[in-house]
């Protein structure tokens, strides 16, 4: 059966994708395949990855450069979010993924497809994200999911790319699968799926382990503006410079690296160890001059936001109603956020040593202080206090009457 005349696939060079092209030719009877990379600096050799996909079979193979986008407008918003997934993740791959739907639509538009496809399994959350996000940014197109349909096993599945000229994987297969673009590393299977053993040092690559990070520690001072993080030590950078330079900074002292059990959308636990040196540091430094800056109502309120927003964007919710309107409380909060944040980096742990808000910090040492210089009224506090706790005593009377009786 046809299930479309043209496909445009997102491509990423690995077996599974590459041999979606012949599948879709062959057993989706599609007239044309259009490969798409994206390259959202996971330092790939991209004009090979953009070659195989023409070996493979398709008509057409383009790499778009997406790094200065992902930053500025998922990094940079989930900075703004503190967006950690279940206390741990902050979304390194997650965030990726809307960005790439985004560009598969606007392509498909350009090339007039009735298609879009992508190489996901159905096991993921990685589908969940593309799926809903094509869905609801062009309801127009189908969506294609041939890894989701085939019954290969790994090898036949190479037998069969190699059956169309996609070479077998060439270097001593890899035993984990890995997802990587400048904000970090995602890396799953082989020996991690033994949850009693900590992973072996060759998972890593953006960080260095504690043994082997310098003896001396390191201080960065980070200033933010608006909640957006745009200078190092004073020096201005714009925002894909700034992440770069904090994962080289922070990965060196082995800070980043995160292990965790996490709950997939569909339903299952996963181990995954994550290292996002930069993006952690960034979010961290964020949180900490928020609690300077933001009044207490207002941060206590964003807590909830933020754990809701870091949610929906793991969840694929990303172009949704509810995540625009979460968008805008976060960028309310955000006008109060300026000021910079002192970083000690040592053997895995960054350790705030300064904080500092010219004109935002709501920390006024006339009522914060315990020196003679205290302008807070001591003795108004009693009362404050007798009627804050009274619905709690007006109930303890009316109980210990009963229980005289
Ligand atoms: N669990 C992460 C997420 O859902 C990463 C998924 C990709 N991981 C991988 N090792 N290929 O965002």
């Amino acid at each position: 059966m046809k299930h479309a005349k043209k496909v445009v696939l997102a491509f990423s060079g690995g077996v599974d994708t590459s041999a979606c092209i012949p599948f879709l030719l062959n057993e989706y009877g599609v007239d044309e395949v259009v490969a798409f990379a994206a390259d959202l600096g996971q330092g790939d050799e991209l004009e090979s990855v953009r070659q195989k996909a023409l070996t493979a079979g398709a008509s057409q193979s383009l790499v778009d450069d997406l790094i200065k986008p992902f930053i500025e407008e998922f990094a940079f918003p989930a900075i703004r979010a503190n967006a950690l997934y279940e206390g741990k993740y902050p979304l390194s791959t997650a965030l990726a993924r809307p960005l790439i739907a985004r560009r598969l639509v606007e392509i498909a538009r350009e090339v007039g497809a009735d298609a879009v496809a992508h190489g996901c399994t159905g096991k993921g959350n990685d589908q969940v994200r593309f799926d809903l996000a094509i869905g609801t940014l062009a309801p127009e197109l189908k969506v294609l999911t041939p890894a989701r349909e085939w019954t290969m096993s790994r090898e036949e599945l190479i037998t069969y790319g190699e059956r169309f000229g996609i070479p077998a994987p060439v270097s001593k297969k890899s035993p984990y699968s890995i997802d990587l673009n400048l904000l970090g590393r995602s890396i799953e299977a082989g020996s991690l799926e033994d949850l009693s053993l900590p992973p072996m040092e060759d998972v890593f690559q953006m960080t260095s382990s504690i043994e082997k990070s310098p003896e001396k520690f390191d201080e960065i001072e980070i200033l933010f503006e608006n909640g957006n993080p745009i200078a190092i030590d004073g020096i201005h950078l714009d925002p894909v410079s700034l992440i770069s330079k904090v994962n080289i900074l922070a990965g060196r002292h082995g800070f980043g690296r995160i292990d965790m059990i996490e709950n997939r959308v569909v339903g299952i636990k996963s181990r995954e160890i994550y290292e996002t040196p930069g993006l952690l540091l960034l979010i961290k430094a964020h949180q900490e001059l928020e609690s300077l800056t933001l009044p207490a109502d207002v941060l206590k309120t964003k807590l909830n936001i933020d754990r809701q927003w870091a949610e929906l964007v793991y969840q694929g919710l990303w172009f949704t109603p509810l995540k625009n309107a979460l968008d805008g409380f976060i960028e309310r909060t955000q006008n109060d956020v300026n000021g910079s944040i002192k970083i000690r980096l040592h053997k895995g742990n960054m350790i705030i040593i300064g904080r500092n808000s010219t004109n935002n910090s709501l920390y006024l040492s006339d009522y914060s202080t315990y020196g003679n210089k205290d302008k807070f009224q001591h003795q108004l506090a009693k009362g404050f206090i007798y009627i804050w706790g009274l619905p709690s005593r007006i109930w303890a009377e009316v109980n210990s009457r009963k229980e005289l009786k």
